[in-house]
């Protein structure tokens, strides 16, 4: 019979053939309901068409869907490995009509899947129905000729599905294999129907409500069908074959890990084996959607899952990290029906190792401290809470680790004293931090923290999430709820807004409920883990446990995305071209700019900052994708990651990659390779362009970068663009030839300065022939020296000696002086003397007689030539008198 990939596609061609649109599965982490940890029913992803809130182009859909059942609602995680149809990861297949066909047609769609496409006997088929539903006995009697012992009536929760606590939901009927009768069991509602013999195969609900509240419930606008069909369970009786996990793709599974360990499936390590083969599948599907292990939320789950396959593989006697060995096998099977396994290969390859090194590091130990406190025990009885506790804490042992653990003695575990044991933790914890001064007044964020656990931030998949109300906070106290023009501090279970942290600034967008709309003016993080929203709220009422939409400016965080990007490209290329010594000093990364400081001792010159420029813009035209990685900060730092010093990174550390290096040791690796937490762009690409407009200090050994990209590096260089142009039109040459013409025109005037101060220094001496002749009104005789006095405008200051040197040459023998006066009526003196009477007369001695008269302070200079300035240029003739004066005497 088929293997899996085949009764999957033949059951959505199936439907396709019958007017219903294919829908790929929706990821498991949930983007539009924030009261599901993990999608866990095909329908997930059409709650809001049911409701008539959302409208699709299509009135039927069918879909092979991801769902995960560990934590939360739906756990299965504690069974697993150890029945035959437990898993923490499955695909539903299902149909599904919105307000389209019901219950007749539904029936009829499913009865000919079964008995005809996948020829199962319909003589061994029975079904169930909810006792107050009239219409599907009739139905089913109808369209499969069902006698009335194979029709079941149930009246309890079993027949009458529920998404969650709200959401769609309906009476349903479910489809029952008989495999006969040497298997225990009894029919559904019996005494004995928790055994093996009549095994579920499909469940059509008959979507009618809406359960809004615990209390109410609404009719749906119009009666639709949601249908699931587990694939491992019908791939099992398509095979022949009783147990999920003998079906063609978890053999695949467990025959890599047989051998992978050399240890057989057999026996006791059975169980281990098919721990490893389902885990394998969830916690490599999670980590696909964007689940990484941690202690929180959706992470500790995944890490839960792994950790306890981890065990497994231990059991097994495996020396070295196993999971990842077995990946490819995973790839293998559903990488064609699931393309994201195979484009997030390589990260979860590389979590699984890391996650299985590091916990290998306390297992063993972890293991030991058990059995020591295990050893007096029987069965029946308990481990007490304080020792798993310690072995959660302090071994990173999940506590259902611990139990699987002891499953086999049937020993089990002291929960309320492990809770209790955690509490206690908590409250030491929460004493240390309240009491001590200024963390004080952020009490109410550890609070929160303690309370709520951190924030999950979806931000970096998505831009727009449904999350939980869980506080709301002004003033460091919490409210209940708040009005239109307050202003307040939210707080959500998830979130896709980034708080601003590693120089990246906070998301700002909207949030919304039903009624209410909130402005986000900026996010920040709070008491290790806490997201706050800054809001004021522009309409409506919020209220603390309301559902809300949160989203992003997606504009503003896209330039955020690029900048940040950006920031790397350079950070790398300065390293380049400058030298390693460079490492970051800190960063700002706005919408609108970055600015990024790096240590160098000296100002870069506009050469080396063309090609920093140039590189990150050759990176970025490669376009190629940037890739996320979790890693431990040592391998990540062995791998090249640049971490900035002084920073306190986790465990496990985000190492953001991007551009391929063309030159150099890393040519065909990573160009640029970075611990980060901030959000980037998809690929290098993205960036558009960067541009660098300044380069300066901001301290001793420290420069500052400042540089835009995308839209503001294009503006900003169209508008460069056009400076270029007007000049151009200005004069009257081609653009390209804007800088030769400038060129002659600051040449031709350097020579039209020369000629004019040629020709002032003309004018001031009076026209030439009055000093050469010696008989002009310039020249006097004062005493028997020849005294030239001249009072001279528009000659520069450093042009006076010159003409001072003319003047003596022209006198032949005597005393020149001169006085210019600028425009702002300042004046300065300069005084010259004739070598033969340098004996009788200092310069310097004479230009100060004029500096007094000027309202100076002295000047200075040798005694042939002297120079000194004053503020009073009205005085200049009275100085000239004076110098006159002194030489009479
Ligand atoms: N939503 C239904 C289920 O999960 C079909 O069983």
């Amino acid at each position: 019979m088929s293997g899996v990939n085949e009764i999957r596609s033949t059951f959505l061609d199936y439907f396709k053939k019958n007017g219903h649109e294919v829908v790929p599965s929706s990821p498991l982490v949930p983007r539009n309901d924030p009261t599901l940890m993990f999608t866990a029913a095909g329908m997930v992803q059409f709650k809001n068409v049911f409701t008539g809130l959302e409208r699709r182009p299509y009135t039927r859909a069918t879909s092979a869907q991801k769902c995960v059942r560990a934590g939360g609602k739906h756990n299965d995680l504690d069974n697993v490995g150890y029945t035959a149809r437990h898993h923490t990861f499955f695909e539903m297949l299902g149909n599904f009509s919105f307000g389209d066909y019901f219950k007749e047609h539904a029936i009829e769609l499913a009865w000919n899947l079964i008995t005809k496409e996948f020829g199962i006997d319909a003589k061994r088929l029975l079904v169930t129905v909810y006792h107050t539903d009239e219409e599907a006995p009739v139905l089913w009697k109808k369209i499969a000729g069902l006698s009335d012992d194979k029709i079941i009536r149930i009246a309890t929760s079993d027949n009458f599905w529920a998404m969650g606590d709200t959401g769609p939901c309906g009476p349903c009927s479910e489809i029952f294999y008989d495999h006969g009768d040497h298997i225990w069991g009894g029919p559904p509602g019996s005494a004995d129907e928790d055994g093996d013999r009549f095994i579920e195969i499909w469940n059509l609900v008959f979507m009618q409500f809406e359960q809004v509240t615990r209390e109410e419930r609404l009719a749906l606008p119009r009666p639709s069908i949601d249908t699931g069909m587990g694939l491992e369970r019908v791939a099992a009786l398509l095979q022949g074959k009783h147990d999920n996990y003998e079906i063609d793709l978890f053999q695949a599974l467990i025959a890599a890990s047989v051998e992978a360990t050399g240890v057989p499936a057999e026996g006791d390590r059975r169980a281990s084996h098919r721990v490893i083969a389902d885990h394998l599948r969830s916690a490599s599907f999670l980590i696909a959607d964007g689940v990484l292990p941690s202690n929180e939320g959706r992470g500790y789950v995944l890490r839960r899952i792994m950790r306890r396959a981890m065990r497994h593989a231990q059991l097994l006697g495996a020396e070295q990290p196993l999971m990842w060995k077995l990946l490819p096998a995973l790839v293998g099977q559903m990488g064609r029906a699931y393309p994201e396994l195979v484009r997030a290969e390589a990260l979860i390859s590389e979590t699984l190792k890391l996650e299985e090194t590091r916990f290998r590091k306390t297992l063993e130990r972890g293991l030991t401290l058990l059995s020591d406190a295990t050893t007096d025990l029987t069965e029946g009885q308990q481990l007490n809470g304080e020792t798993a506790f310690k072995l959660y804490d302090t071994y990173g042992f999940p506590l259902d680790l611990t139990q699987d653990a002891l499953r086999a003695r049937g020993i089990g575990v002291d929960t309320d004293g492990f809770t209790e044991a955690m509490n206690r933790q908590k409250a030491e914890a929460r004493a240390s931090w309240s009491g001590s001064g200024d963390k004080a007044t952020e009490t109410i964020w550890y609070e929160l923290k303690d309370t709520f656990g951190a924030t999950e931030f979806l931000g970096y998949d998505t831009e727009t999430a449904e999350g939980v109300v869980q506080a709301l906070v002004r003033d460091g106290a919490t409210l209940d709820q708040a009005a239109a023009g307050d202003v307040v501090q939210v707080v959500v279970n998830q979130t896709p807004f980034y708080g601003e942290s590693g120089g990246q600034v906070g998301d700002t967008g909207v949030i919304t409920t039903d009624t209410a709309r909130l402005l986000v003016s900026d996010t920040q993080k709070r008491g290790e883990g806490v997201f706050v929203h800054i809001c004021t709220v522009d309409h409506g009422i919020i209220k603390v446990g309301e559902p809300v939409v949160l989203t992003v400016d997606h504009a503003r965080r896209s330039s955020l995305r690029a900048n940040h990007s950006a920031t790397h490209l350079l950070h790398e290329a300065l390293r380049e071209v400058l030298g390693t010594h460079v490492a970051q000093k800190g960063s700002l990364v706005a919408p609108e700019r970055l600015r990024f400081d790096v240590s160098h001792p000296k100002p870069m010159t506009a050469e080396e900052l063309k090609i920093v420029e140039d590189m990150a813009n050759e990176i970025i035209v490669q376009n190629t994708p940037v890739t996320t990685r979790l890693m431990s900060v040592d391998d990540a730092i062995a791998e090249g990651a640049m971490a900035l010093f002084g920073e306190k990174y986790g465990d496990e550390v985000r190492v953001v990659a991007m551009g391929q290096a063309v030159q150099g040791e890393k040519t065909g690796k990573a160009y640029s390779i970075e611990l980060c937490g901030g959000t980037h762009v998809t690929a290098t690409g993205d960036i558009g362009l960067v541009r660098i407009l300044s380069e300066s200090a901001v301290g001793a050994g420290v420069r500052r970068v400042e540089a835009v990209t995308g839209e503001a590096a294009r503006s900003y260089l169209s508008e460069q663009d056009e400076r270029v142009k007007s000049l151009a039109t200005l004069l009257k040459v081609q653009p390209a030839d804007v800088l030769t013409r400038v060129q002659a025109l600051t040449d031709e005037r350097r020579k039209l300065e020369r000629e004019l101060n040629e020709a002032k220094k003309k004018l001031a001496l009076g026209g030439g022939s009055n000093v050469s002749g010696g008989e002009g009104d310039s020249v006097r005789d004062v005493g028997g020296i020849r005294f030239l006095g001249k009072v001279v405008t528009g000659v520069e200051p450093k042009d006076l000696k010159g003409l001072a040197d003319d003047g003596k040459t022209s006198i032949g023998s005597g005393v020149v002086a001169f006085v210019g006066v600028s425009a702002d009526g300042k004046a300065s003196a300069v005084v010259a003397v004739t070598d033969d009477l340098t004996g009788r007369f200092s310069a310097v001695d004479l230009v100060r007689v004029a500096s007094v008269a000027l309202g100076g302070k002295g000047g200075g200079g040798r005694a042939d030539m002297a120079q000194a300035g004053g503020p009073d240029g009205a005085s200049a003739q009275h100085a000239l008198d004076a110098v006159a004066d002194a030489l009479s005497k």
